[in-house]
């Protein structure tokens, strides 16, 4: 049998991938895998844990071990638990997402996550959004998208999405941590964020999230089906 088809797309933080992710997936009915939630629920497990963030055997240790829940509350929104709590918003926080960096960078954390990635990958078909799907994780993957946006625009998405959320944030301080967290993220030794050779590179800047759903989605329907 083959395997099933996956849709790579990686990018950095307020690319905008999470919406695209959610939406392509929704269109094509497929599942939706979002790999950034398994390093802030490794991160925060270790925060109650009490490790410390450089703790790489604990955090890969609870990595393997974490008991995960991706599902919905009764409006359909987004709610996830970690050994049956809810930490829905505790992971989304910039914090976390800061936390989420530091552990991504132990090499054993990352391996303990390759296979716990790779089960999302069941029929009729898979979304996967990350950092290197298309590197790592999913090499064989029938589309790779790489899609970016400017530092100033990805802050500007940034900012709006945690007022949304009633957050208080400065968008300098956002701008900031953004541009900290993309020279991490681009210049670790292990999986550093990189377009695979063959992903097709998609700037965002200037876009509605409906423009580039509607782009992937052709680049989907061409390559998975024509
Ligand atoms: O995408 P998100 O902002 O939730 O990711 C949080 C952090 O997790 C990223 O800044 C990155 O360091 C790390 N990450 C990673 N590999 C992935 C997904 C996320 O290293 N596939």
């Amino acid at each position: 049998m083959s395997s099933p088809p996956v849709i790579a797309i990686d990018g950095p933080s307020g690319s905008g991938k999470g919406t695209v992710c959610r939406r392509v997936a929704a269109e094509l009915g497929f599942h939706l895998l979002d790999s950034g939630a398994l390093y802030r629920l490794t991160g925060l497990a270790g925060r109650h844990a009490g490790l410390a963030p450089g703790d790489e055997a604990g955090h890969a240790r609870l990595a393997r071990g974490m008991q995960v829940e991706f599902g919905a509350d009764e409006r359909g929104d987004e709610r996830i638990w970690l050994n049956g709590e809810v930490v829905t918003d505790a992971i989304r926080t910039e914090q976390a997402g800061n936390l989420a960096s530091q552990v991504a960078s132990l090499g054993a954390v990352r391996q303990a996550l390759v296979a716990r990635q790779r089960d999302f990958a069941t029929l009729p078909g898979l979304v996967a959004d990350g950092r290197d799907m298309g590197t790592q994780i999913f090499p064989t993957a029938a589309l790779k998208i790489f899609l970016t946006a400017s530092a100033e625009e990805r802050a500007r998405r940034r900012y709006n999405q945690l007022k949304d959320k009633g957050l208080s944030v400065s968008l300098a301080d956002l701008s900031r941590e953004i541009a900290e967290r993309d020279h991490r993220d681009a210049s670790r030794a292990l999986a550093p964020l990189v377009a695979a050779a063959d992903a097709v590179e998609l700037d965002s800047t200037g876009l509605t999230p409906d423009e580039v759903v509607a782009r992937v989605l052709t680049l989907a329907r061409e390559r998975l089906i024509g």
